[in-house]
């Protein structure tokens, strides 16, 4: 048996959740219970297993109302390796134009016989409506600013790989806090971890305010260099953006871009993330984001083992 192979076991009984929304629902416990499988997720992914048959006979359907490379394309191969059939569906061909509503394509899809759906949508709260409108279960793939737990667990598995642990580590975000789903959901879950969270970046995309959610703010990634044990680096989200929030992307880049001088400033040990897709040369220089403290391709293979264990709690229980 390859569950017995992989130590896997079955659903654990603490898992009670149908659906994932965001990471701020989610408490110490359920998080680490998450990344303990991503972990044995990850362990067979290396260990060259490529189908770990799980979800055999399970449906998966990947809802995107919004542009994604990695996100769908992890889901559809986590789905695939834990032996669910997956089906891609792209707003733009859809009858969406013709003025159907979201959840009355999401129940349309429902109604082939769907066991999970994956949903990215630019209006947040989408994932938490469609939960309360089709009995399958319901993953959040990013729903506007608001979360992206998938990539915060990815983050934090990935954090927690490299410096063995979460507690204690201080993580800095870096860049564009006000438009980052990717932000929100590390905030939540590391937190929860007992991680210390910095925002940081220039005045128009970050705020004293973030404040209350228990978080440190800066201006000055300079100044914050030398004390942090992760660095976290968002992209501008200008689709997201009404008006320009800095003069120019040269500005920003002479700011905020990790590049060599500020790596030097920083801890020996530092690790470098980026939720991608990353912009060479704004948020981080081609040598940093290729360098030996990147983690950034180490992200993208935890994003599977990540989705695989979620969506095995989430669909794993015969
Ligand atoms: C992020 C997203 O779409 O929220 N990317 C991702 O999922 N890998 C961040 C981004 O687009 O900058």
């Amino acid at each position: 048996m390859i569950t017995d192979l992989i130590d896997l076991g079955p659903v654990p009984d603490a898992w009670k959740r149908r659906h994932l929304l965001g990471l701020e629902d989610l408490s110490a416990e359920e998080l680490t219970l998450i990344l303990d499988k991503a972990t044995i997720f990850r362990k067979a992914i290396d260990e060259g297993h490529r189908k770990i048959p799980l979800l055999t006979g399970k449906t998966c359907v990947n809802l995107f109302f919004e542009n994604s490379t990695r996100t769908r394309t992890s889901f559809s191969l986590a789905a695939r390796r834990l032996g669910a059939d997956t089906v891609d569906f792209s707003a733009g061909t859809s009858s969406l134009s013709k003025g159907e509503t979201v959840i009355d394509t999401a129940k349309n899809i429902e109604a082939m016989g769907v066991d999970l759906v994956v949903v990215r949508h630019r209006t947040p709260g989408t994932p938490h409506l469609l939960s309360q409108n089709l009995d399958c279960s319901v993953v959040n793939a990013g729903d506007g600013p608001h979360e992206h737990p998938t990539q915060g667990l990815l983050d934090i598995l990935t954090i927690r790989q490299r410096l063995g642990r979460v507690a204690g580590l201080t993580v800095a975000m870096v860049g564009d806090i006000a438009h980052s789903r990717t932000a929100r959901s590390n905030i939540w879950g590391l937190k929860k971890l007992g991680a210390h969270v910095i925002v940081c970046g220039p005045s128009t995309l970050v705020s004293p305010r973030w404040q209350e959610l228990g978080v440190e703010f800066s201006y000055s990634l300079d100044a914050i260099l030398p004390r942090v044990d992760v660095l976290n680096l968002l992209r501008i989200q200008f689709e997201r953006q009404f008006t320009r929030p800095f003069p120019s992307v040269r500005e920003y880049a002479t700011l905020y871009a990790m590049d060599r001088q500020r790596l030097a400033k920083t801890k020996d040990d530092i690790l470098i993330l980026a939720p991608g897709p990353i912009n060479r040369g704004v948020e981080v220089t081609p040598d940093v984001a290729d360098g030996a403290h990147s983690a950034i391709l180490e992200q993208v293979t935890n994003g599977v083992a990540v989705r695989m264990a979620v969506l095995w709690l989430l669909a794993g229980r015969p």
